[in-house]
This record gives C-alpha cells, structure tokens and sequence, in this order.
C-alpha cells in the first residue's frame, strides 16, 4: 500500500501540513529516502461528474491524493465545481483532497477550502494579489498550501515565497482542460525548480499538472517532480487503478536514476 511505504519516511495520510520531504523534524537518514518518494494525485476532472463518490474510491487504495480541479469560467476557459461539491466530496472519500484553484480571485476563496477540510490547496501565482497572506491563511487553517505557475511563468521571481509554500506546482499545459498534450518546454524550468529547492533546503513538494501519462512521466521524474497529478491517464483507463500503479513505478524507477536525487 502506498501509505505504508511513505510512512517511511512521513505520514502520508497524517498531518499534510507540515510533514513533507524537507521536514526539518525528521531525522537526516529519513530525510534522503524521504525526498525521493513519489505521489500519485489521480484528477477527478477527467471522471464522471455524477458519480464522484464512486470515481474517487477507485483509485482510493493506490492514490496518494485525489486531484480536485475548481474553474472559474475566468481565470480559465471553463467551469467545473466549487466549495459545496468539495464539501460533499469530502464526506464520502477517504482520500486527502488536492484542491487546484484556477480561479480569478483565490485570495477570498481558497483558505474556505483549507477550512472545509482540503488537506491541500493551490492558488495561482498569476491569480492572487496577495500570495504571502493568502498561502499563510491556508497554513492556519491547517491545509498545506501550494503555488501553482503556468508554462509561461517564471519560477525564479518566486524564490523567496518558498519558505511560505508547501508544494510547488508547474502546469505542464495551459489550464482549463483535460486531456492536453504535455508541454516539453517546462522541463527546463522544472530542473531549475528542483535546484531552487536544494539550494534553499526547503520542505517544498514539486508537482506536475497536465498531460501527465506512461509516455511523459518518467521525463517529469527525471527532471525534478515528485508529486504527479493525472487525469485522462488514470480515469480513462479500462482500469484505473492499475494505471496509477503503472504511473507510480515508472515515475519511482525514473526518480532512482535521477541526477537530482544523487547524493551530493
Ligand atoms: C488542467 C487541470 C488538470 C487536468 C489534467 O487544467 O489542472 O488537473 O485534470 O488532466 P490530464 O492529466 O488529462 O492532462
Ligand atoms: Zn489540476
């Protein structure tokens, strides 16, 4: 089970706030291992939207977390669910929830996801108008928070926000759709992403969104990500489940021979 081998290092299903890879409470020889672990977030948004409850105890036994995806019909082309389906979905997962808010005005309603139980939420750095209060006001209500860049955004303008981040996201399409092919030009960033976090020490996660699949992840894993979010290739499959185990190996054999996870 998943959560059995990431309890080696961090409690997966615990307190997602502030365990993580670069938990500076965790003792050094854990830290490695640790750094190295990778998730798997299925996207509900390529499921069935009427049977959510159903669609997210499939991959309940082999995910890490359950991908939620809220659009706005502004920030993106498209509109999905907001907070009261977050709020049902949650009475009925067992899954920690991943909330990824492309949504105009994240500052005013991500930490109501944080307080209705998200154990992550994500806002856009090109949405929010105040990225430190509102990443604090999800920490305080005791979600981790994350700090999602589109494929044309910069990540270095966002160095020194990292002590204030949980997990860094790279959209490895333009959001707003499932089922896009993955975009090779954001591998160099991700690279510099992962530098950013070893030069740093930080307790920042490194996730990939979009276009996410068999074909592409062992690049994502190469290059610095260790949490994967997958939508078409999960949900789909003939058989979700055995799709993410798919993801999960090619992305632990891809991160094994990694350059940024050799000992330095
Ligand atoms: C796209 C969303 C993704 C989407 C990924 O804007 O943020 O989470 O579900 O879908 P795939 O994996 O099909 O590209
Ligand atoms: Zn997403």
């Amino acid at each position: 089970m998943c959560n059995r081998r990431l309890s080696r290092g961090y409690d997966i299903r615990g307190d997602h706030r502030r365990t993580g890879p670069g938990d500076k409470r965790l003792p050094g020889a854990l830290y490695t291992h640790a750094y190295m672990a990778v998730q798997i977030s299925p996207s509900i948004l390529s499921s069935d939207f009427a049977r959510l409850a159903e669609e997210a105890a499939a991959v309940a036994s082999v995910a890490d977390w359950l991908h939620v995806d809220v659009m706005d019909y502004h920030f993106v082309p498209n509109l999905t669910l907001g907070l009261p389906v977050v709020q049902a979905l949650l009475k009925h997962t067992s899954l920690p929830l991943d909330c990824h808010l492309m949504i105009d005005d994240p500052d005013r309603w991500a930490p109501s996801y944080a307080e209705a139980g998200a154990r992550n939420v994500t806002i856009h750095a090109e949405a929010t108008h105040a990225p430190v209060r509102t990443l604090r006001m999800i920490r305080a209500a005791g979600a981790r928070a994350g700090l999602a860049l589109n494929p044309g955004t910069a990540v270095e303008p966002y160095e020194d926000l990292l002590p204030e981040v949980d997990m860094l996201l790279l959209m490895t399409v333009e959001p707003g759709f499932g089922g896009q092919a993955f975009l090779d030009m954001v591998l160099p960033k991700l690279r510099r992403a992962r530098a950013m976090i070893k030069r740093n020490d930080a307790a920042v996660w490194l996730q990939v969104d979009g276009g996410v699949s068999d074909e592409t992840i062992e690049r994502c894993a190469e290059a610095g990500a260790d949490v994967f979010v997958a939508g078409s290739a999960v949900y789909d499959a003939d058989d979700p489940e055995r799709a993410v185990r798919g993801l999960r190996s090619r992305a632990e054999a891809a991160t094994q021979r990694a350059p940024w996870t050799a000992a330095s």
